[in-house]
């Protein structure tokens, strides 16, 4: 028994997590339900501390106390399922932590579950995709402060590093890791359909896939530097071995999603907190997956042509302002639902701390975070992004390309509803005045439900008795 580390669930991501931590000197036992995975994982790597159990109680008997076992399987029930087998199994004091997208809800439950039967269990948030597993994952933990202290030494070593620093750090009690990572994707969707919504823009101003390649190429040394505009730069200049032409273009235009995203949004809707950049990506994934619908209505409903006149350069320079305008909308409202969330549920979450891991990492990670962390850092109380000086001076730079954008788009047909949102998002927020004043009146003509007014102090509220309507 003498395993500093124990994974369940060897799927990639498991795997690579496994030779993560073994790589920093640390023995680690695995488990798989399907033996032959195990003894091939292990197999494969004999020149590295790891010791392949074909039974659970084999694995737990190999673990160092206090043990420290994670899972990395499926979010939901298997999940569950392992953590039932697991607690005859161990003593109090060991560590369990759940490495998976589980919803945060879950986690808390667990985490409950866990606390009362004397076991300590972390749920952690851990992004970065198959390659981030491997080489150093962004990690999101929840769970008591006291057993981030154990697992910090394993955690920050297995971490990507940004300027010296782990982009690990222990975010919160109960599932205030799963949660932090449930926004990180739903931001990860935000940022996704921005740039889709770009590259649509350009195909119907006659780019192809080359000059796309060097525009996202281009983008990444600028200002706009993120792991997702470098892998599309690289999704442009991939062949397809059949054609020798784009592969891009060969790919079926409906997208998949497991879950996070859309849990982002009912959160958002619970807290009245506005994430309309990242509901418009969710929703866009769901219109994009009725495929035959679309196709049907493609055929009836009028549109103009999907054609753009522009010069390719201006366009460019227009595009990237309304990408990064837009993108900060979305990490905006991302990190208000966080800070809005946080206090509702007292857990003293540290946006500047969950800025700067995200700095290395996991799929979101892009220049732009130095400056997010150094927002929060200044003033940890900033009530929106948008409101740092930092970012107030780039919006208010990019926003009337980010308007021509908008309308240039929406003229020729091609639907970008994050830029829209995103741009609408800013517009109301930005309106000392909005005609809400309306919406007051209505609802008192209908329904007596009162309105405050202009002329008067706060607080006091007045009636009108309307005329009657007939019919
Ligand atoms: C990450 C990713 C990863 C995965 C999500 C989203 O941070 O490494 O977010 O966790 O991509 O499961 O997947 P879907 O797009 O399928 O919802």
């Amino acid at each position: 028994s003498n395993s500093d580390f124990g994974l369940i669930g060897l799927a990639v991501m498991g795997q690579n997590l496994v030779l993560n931590v073994e790589s920093r000197g640390f023995q680690v036992s695995v488990y798989n339900r399907t033996t032959s995975v195990t003894e091939e994982f292990v197999s494969a790597h004999p020149d590295k501390k790891l010791v392949g159990a074909k039974s659970l109680e084999e694995f737990v008997q190999s673990l160092a106390a206090p043990r420290k076992v994670m899972i990395m399987v499926k979010a939901g029930g298997p999940v569950d399922a392992v953590i039932e087998q697991l607690i005859p199994l161990l003593d109090k004091g060991d560590i369990i932590i759940d490495g998976g997208n589980s919803l945060y809800t879950d986690t808390e439950r667990r985490d409950k579950w866990l606390g009362d039967l004397g076991f300590r269990f972390i749920g952690a948030g851990v992004s970065g995709g198959e390659e981030g597993a491997r080489k150093g994952p962004s990690i999101m933990p929840g769970g008591p402060a006291s057993t981030w202290d154990v697992m910090k030494p394993i955690f920050e070593s297995i971490a990507a590093k940004v300027d010296g620093e782990p982009c690990v750090t222990h975010i919160g009690p109960g599932g205030a890791g799963h949660y932090v990572k449930m926004i990180h994707n739903g931001i990860e969707y935000g940022d996704m359909q921005l740039i889709c919504e770009a590259y649509n823009i350009f195909k119907a101003a006659g780019f192809d896939a080359e000059e796309l390649a060097e525009v996202f190429t281009e983008w990444n040394e600028g200002d706009l530097e993120s792991y997702l505009i470098q892998i599309t730069s690289k999704i442009f200049a991939q062949q397809d071995p059949e054609t020798g032409k784009a592969l891009v273009d060969y790919i079926l235009d409906t997208a998949g999603q497991k879950g996070t995203g859309k849990w982002t949004i009912m959160n958002a809707v619970e807290n009245a907190v506005v994430i309309s950049t990242i509901n418009a990506a969710v929703e866009a994934r769901i219109l994009s997956s009725m495929k035959d619908k679309r196709v049907e209505a493609s055929k009836v409903l009028e549109g103009p042509k999907p054609k753009i006149d522009e010069k390719k350069k201006k366009l460019v320079k227009k595009v990237h302002d309304a990408l990064f305008a837009s993108k900060i909308i979305s990490y905006a409202q991302g990190l208000d639902l966080i800070a809005t969330m946080g206090k509702e549920k007292n857990w003293g979450l540290d946006l500047g701390k969950i800025a700067a891991i995200w700095r290395g990492g996991c799929i979101i990670r892009a220049r732009f975070l130095n400056d997010i962390t150094d927002a929060y850092r200044k003033n940890p109380e900033l009530s929106n992004l948008m409101l740092a000086p930092y970012f107030t001076d780039l919006l208010n730079e990019f926003q009337e390309n980010w308007r021509e954008v908008v309308s240039i788009a929406t003229l020729a047909g091609i639907p970008v509803p994050a830029f829209s949102a995103s741009l609408g998002y800013y517009d109301s927020y930005r309106s000392a005045v909005l005609p809400a004043n309306l919406l007051q009146a209505q609802r008192d003509f209908f329904g007596a439900h009162t309105y405050e007014r202009t002329d008067k102090p706060r607080g006091e509220f007045f009636h009108t008795e309307w005329p009657e309507v007939i019919g």
